[in-house]
C-alpha cells in the first residue's frame, strides 16, 4: 500500500481519502518514455509562467523564482543529476515537484490555469516539430548518397523490370533517382505535417479555457508556434498531428523498404549487380562464405513495425469522445519508436548505398539481350505505318520463334520483310536505352534535364530544412 506521504504527493490528492494503489500507478506511469519531453516541458512551463505574470497572478519576484527553478531543473535533467521519485507519474509531475522543492511555496502557483492536458499537447507538438526536422536531415543525406551514385554511374544502364521480368533498359542513374524522387515527396509530406501541427494548445486548460486573464496568443508566439488553437476541446484532444507525422514516416519507411529490397535482390549471385561494402554487410555464424544484406532486410522488416505503430495509434484514436481521455497517453511510444527506427534505417541505408559498389558491366550485360529491344522493334514498324497492335504481334511472334527454335532474334529480324537490315541496329548494345528520350524517360538525353530538376529540388528542400533548424 502506498504510504500517506506518497499520497500527499499526487497532483490530485485533495479529493481523495486514500492514495493510488500500486496497480494503478504501475499502469498509469509514463515517466519512462515521456522523460524525452523534458526540455519541451520546461520550455512550455517557462512560457506559461510569463503568461501568469502578465495576468497578474504572479509577482515579478515570484515569476523570477519559478523561472530560476525551472532553469535549475532543466540543468539537472541535462546533466542527469535529477532524481526521480516513485511518485513521479510523468515528466510534468516530476518537473513540478522539483520546482516546488527548489522554489518553495511559490512553486505551487506554477500550474495555475493550466492542465496536463494542454501541457502534454504543447510538449508533444514542440517535440514533433523538431523531430520532423531531424528526419528530413537524414533523408537529405540519403538523397545525396543516391545522387553521388547516380553521378558516378555515368551512362551505365541496366534492365528496367516490370513484374520482376526484364522489360526495357534504363540508366542506373535514372533507376536510383526514382527512389530519390519518392524521398522528395516524403520530405514534402513531413514539412506539410509540420506546418499543420504548428499550433499552440497552451491555454486550453483541461478542456474549456480559463477564467483567468491568460493570453494563449502571447504564449504561442513565445513558444515559436505559428498559430494558436481556435477551440479548446479540439486543442487538448487533437492527435491528428501525431497520426499524420507517423503516416509520413511510415510512408518513408515503406519507400526505404523498396530500396532495401532492391539492394537485397541486386546483391544475390543471381543478379550480381551490387557488391556490398564489408562494413555494411554481415556474415554467417556457420557458413563461412556468406555475405548478407542485413541492412536491407532490417529496413524491410522495420517498415512492418512502423505500419503497426501507425495502425495502433489510429485504433487508439478511433471513437474517442471529446475531449481529453487517458487513452491519449498511448500516442507517445509509437511515435517515438517510429522516429527512432526510421532514423536508424536512414542512417544505415545511407552508409550502405554510399559505400557499396555497382557492377556496371554485369548490369549492361543483363540489359544487352536482344529481347529488351522488342518494344523498339515494334515501334520501328509503327514508324513505317503499321498499327501498333499488329506490330506488337509481329515482334511477339519473332520472339516466340526465337525462343522455341533457338534461333538468334537478330537473324529473324534480318530475314523479316517489314524489319530487315534497317532494323538490325536496334538490337545493338546500348542502343535501346538511348532511344528512351521523352521527358522523364530512362535514356541519357532525357536524364540530363531530370538530373537538373532533381538537384534543384534537393537544394530547395535543403534550404527549407536549414531554415527550420
Ligand atoms: N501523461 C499524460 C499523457 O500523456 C498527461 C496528461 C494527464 N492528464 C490527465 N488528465 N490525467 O497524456
Amino acid at each position: 500500500m502506498p504510504t500517506g506521504d506518497e499520497h500527499a504527493q499526487t497532483l490530485w490528492h485533495g479529493r481523495f481519502e486514500r492514495g493510488p494503489a500500486d496497480a494503478l500507478m504501475a499502469l498509469s506511469v509514463s515517466l519512462a518514455f515521456d522523460q524525452r519531453l523534458a526540455a519541451d516541458d520546461i520550455r512550455g512551463s517557462r512560457a506559461h509562467v510569463r503568461g501568469l505574470l502578465r495576468a497578474g497572478i504572479l509577482t515579478a519576484e515570484e515569476e523570477r523564482a519559478i523561472l530560476k527553478a525551472l532553469d535549475q531543473v532543466g540543468q539537472e535533467l541535462v546533466d542527469s543529476s535529477f532524481t526521480f521519485e516513485p511518485s513521479d507519474e510523468d515528466i510534468h509531475t516530476a518537473v513540478e515537484r522539483r520546482v516546488t522543492e527548489i522554489a518553495g511555496k511559490v512553486g505551487a502557483k506554477l500550474h495555475t490555469g493550466r492542465s496536463r492536458n494542454d501541457q502534454i499537447a504543447t510538449d508533444l507538438r514542440l517535440f514533433t516539430k523538431r523531430a520532423i526536422v531531424g528526419v528530413v536531415g537524414r533523408i537529405l543525406d540519403l538523397q545525396q548518397a543516391l545522387l553521388d551514385q547516380a553521378t558516378a554511374a555515368d551512362n551505365t544502364y541496366l534492365p528496367g523490370y516490370t513484374h520482376l521480368q526484364r522489360a526495357q533498359p534504363v540508366l542506373l542513374s535514372h533507376h536510383l533517382l526514382a527512389h530519390g524522387w519518392a524521398l522528395s515527396r516524403d520530405i514534402d509530406r513531413l514539412f506539410d505535417a509540420r506546418r499543420r501541427l504548428d499550433v499552440s494548445p497552451l491555454g486550453a486548460g483541461a478542456l474549456a479555457g480559463s477564467s483567468l486573464d491568460l493570453d494563449p496568443e502571447l504564449c504561442a508566439a513565445e513558444l515559436g508556434f505559428a498559430a494558436t488553437f481556435d477551440n479548446s476541446l479540439d486543442a487538448v484532444s487533437d492527435r491528428d498531428f501525431v497520426a499524420e507525422t507517423m503516416f509520413a514516416i511510415t510512408m518513408l519507411a515503406v519507400h526505404l523498404s523498396r530500396l532495401g529490397e532492391e539492394i537485397i535482390l541486386w546483391a544475390t549471385d543471381e543478379f550480381g549487380f551490387i557488391e556490398l561494402a564489408d562494413d555494411f554487410a554481415t556474415g554467417s555464424s556457420m557458413m563461412p562464405q556468406k555475405k548478407n544484406p542485413d541492412i536491407g532486410e532490417l529496413v524491410r522488416g522495420k517498415s512492418g513495425r512502423l505500419i503497426g505503430n501507425l495502425t495502433g495509434l489510429l485504433a487508439t484514436l478511433k471513437a474517442l469522445p471529446l475531449a481529453y481521455n487517458r487513452d491519449l497517453q498511448e500516442d507517445k511510444e509509437p511515435l517515438f519508436d517510429s522516429l527512432d527506427q526510421v532514423d536508424l534505417a536512414l542512417h544505415a541505408l545511407t552508409g550502405l548505398l554510399g559505400e557499396s559498389t555497382f557492377d556496371y558491366e554485369r548490369m549492361k550485360a543483363a540489359a544487352d539481350t536482344p529481347e529488351v529491344a522488342a518494344t523498339d522493334l515494334a515501334e520501328f514498324l509503327v514508324s513505317r505505318g503499321m498499327p501498333f497492335r499488329d506490330a506488337h504481334s509481329v515482334v511477339g511472334g519473332l520472339v516466340r520463334e526465337s525462343v522455341r527454335e533457338g534461333v538468334p532474334l537478330a537473324e529473324l529480324v534480318e530475314d523479316h520483310g517489314s524489319l530487315g537490315v534497317d532494323a538490325l541496329h536496334l538490337l545493338e548494345e546500348g542502343v535501346a536505352v538511348q532511344r528512351r528520350r521523352t521527358r522523364g524517360g530512362g535514356g541519357p538525353e532525357a536524364f540530363g534535364p531530370q538530373l537538373e530538376r532533381y538537384v534543384a529540388r534537393v537544394g530547395a528542400d535543403r534550404a527549407r530544412w536549414s531554415e527550420a533548424l
